[in-house]
């Protein structure tokens, strides 16, 4: 084994960067092992000095990030601050001072993933990112390495933690949203603005990390349609229970049948309780992964927190490490099809849509009829009259696949219809 260290500097000392920090201090030992040569961590950098950081020396920590970056002696960056700025210039800088990057910042990989990969390889440095999506779950380098000889079709999956353990909540126990939301941040599954979680950012950001590494192609953040949960009912949920269904947010890239497209998209959906995706439960994430020889793969785990994040940060630590020991890198980024990303009009979902209609003769065929102008078939129709006297009744159609560009117009179509009072919920159905 080699006695000299590898030097680690660890940008950010949050919820994960303090796991990271005591992973390395308490597994010394294993990982030198692992290795073939210890680890030492070098630095420290954070924005608050004076806050009291448990097994970290004072001496380490640092609010000067770029000279730590800078200094020249460090093998790898663990970039754990978040967010685009600063976080973004300061790997570059690292690339440039020779030290490869582990990140688990999904927001700089969606958006810079690109420019981040040519400056590794400018400088012949290492970029891995295993926590960036899905937390503790190997998934990045199953789909990087072990699935590189296959072709990959569709992934399919719950990526956030935070959405998941709400919606799990107001499904199992009727929570409120804001009670189970309030849950989720003291547990530390919520990223610091919950905005990024609830309207589905966090998720659309591992949504184009997943299609890029998946299909070979640049798909980035702004390429990913996007619906967050916010508006998601006790009545949708309600709803979901009469279909046997339950509701998730679910993350869903698809290669298009003709293999010359792609796409990435991240709403609330209705899933059959049956789907292994439903029984998913809290902050736990799960994806599906559909490839032409190895059939259909699910990976399972949690997806978020500040120990099972380290994990797979710990995990590329190892790796980087290995590769530096060997004067080799790991697998750069791979866009060589250049397949184009449509949008969302073109792809082929169900809609379960529950109408207030009025609730005399005529009314369903008028409604049949709008479907029928847009080329959507019909799945099943459920009326209930209401007994609350105003001659209204709740009319739910659950459509067969279609466009969703043609799904969205009957929508629009039917607001317009006099006898139409009010659609009170749109979901897409998946996973059947
Ligand atoms: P936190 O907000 O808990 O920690 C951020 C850390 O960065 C803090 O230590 C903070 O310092 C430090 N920091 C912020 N700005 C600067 C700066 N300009 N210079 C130096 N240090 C700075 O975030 P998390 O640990 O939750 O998340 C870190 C990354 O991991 C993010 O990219 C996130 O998306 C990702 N991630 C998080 C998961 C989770 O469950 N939390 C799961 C998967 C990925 P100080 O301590 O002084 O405030
Ligand atoms: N806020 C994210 C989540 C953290 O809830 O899944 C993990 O990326």
């Amino acid at each position: 084994m080699r006695t000299r260290p590898l030097k680690v500097a660890l940008l950010g000392c949050g919820v994960v960067g303090s796991e990271v920090a005591r992973i390395m201090t308490t597994h010394a030992d294993d990982l030198a092992a692992r290795i073939g040569a210890p680890v030492e961590l070098a630095g420290v950098a954070v924005r608050r000095p004076d806050k009291v950081r448990e097994g970290i020396a004072p001496e380490l920590i640092t609010t000067d990030a770029t000279a730590l970056v800078k200094r020249g002696d460090i093998d790898v960056i663990v970039e754990v601050i978040g967010g685009v700025e600063p976080a973004r210039t300061l790997i570059t800088t690292a690339f440039e001072h020779g030290a490869s990057v582990v990140s688990a910042n999904k927001a700089l990989l969606a958006q810079d993933g690109a420019a981040l990969y040519a400056a590794a390889e400018e400088h012949g440095q290492d970029l891995y990112y295993e926590a960036a999506v899905a937390g503790a779950i190997p998934l990045v380098r199953p789909l990087r390495e072990s699935l590189a000889g296959d072709k990959i079709n569709r992934v399919m999956g719950i990526v956030n933690g935070t959405t998941n353990f709400i919606l799990d909540k107001m499904d199992t126990s009727g929570a409120g949203y804001s009670e189970a939301l309030d849950e989720a941040t003291a547990l530390g599954y919520a990223e610091a603005d919950p905005t990024a979680d609830v309207e589905g950012f966090d998720a659309a950001a591992k949504a184009a990390i997943l299609a890029g590494i998946a299909f070979h192609t640049r798909v980035r953040l702004d390429d990913v349609y996007r619906e967050g949960m916010t508006e998601v009912t006790a009545a949708d949920f309600a709803s979901a229970k009469q279909m046997g269904c339950t509701i998730k947010l679910l993350a869903i890239c698809e290669r298009a049948a003709d293999g010359g497209s792609v796409t990435a998209r991240v709403h609330p959906a209705m899933i059959p309780l049956s789907h292994p995706l439903a029984s998913v439960r809290e902050a736990y994430n799960a994806v599906f992964v559909e490839a032409e020889a190895a059939g259909q793969l699910m990976f399972y785990g949690p997806g978020a927190g500040g120990a099972p994040t380290a994990s797979a940060v710990l995990g590329d630590l190892v790796a980087v490490c290995r590769n530096k020991l060997n004067e080799a890198n790991g697998p750069g980024e791979s866009a060589y099809t250049q397949l184009p990303v449509s949008s969302m009009g073109e792809v082929v979902t169900r809609y379960h849509i529950s109408l207030d209609v009025a609730d005399k003769p005529g009314v369903l065929a008028q409604v049949a009829t709008v479907f029928a102008e847009h080329g959507v078939s019909i799945d099943t129709v459920r009326q209930q009259g209401r007994q609350d006297g105003f001659g209204e009744a709740s009319l739910v159609v659950v459509t067969h696949r279609a466009p969703d560009a043609a799904l969205s117009g009957t929508v629009e179509a039917l607001r317009k219809l006099d006898t139409v009072r009010g659609v009170a919920s749109i979901m897409r159905v998946e996973g059947e």
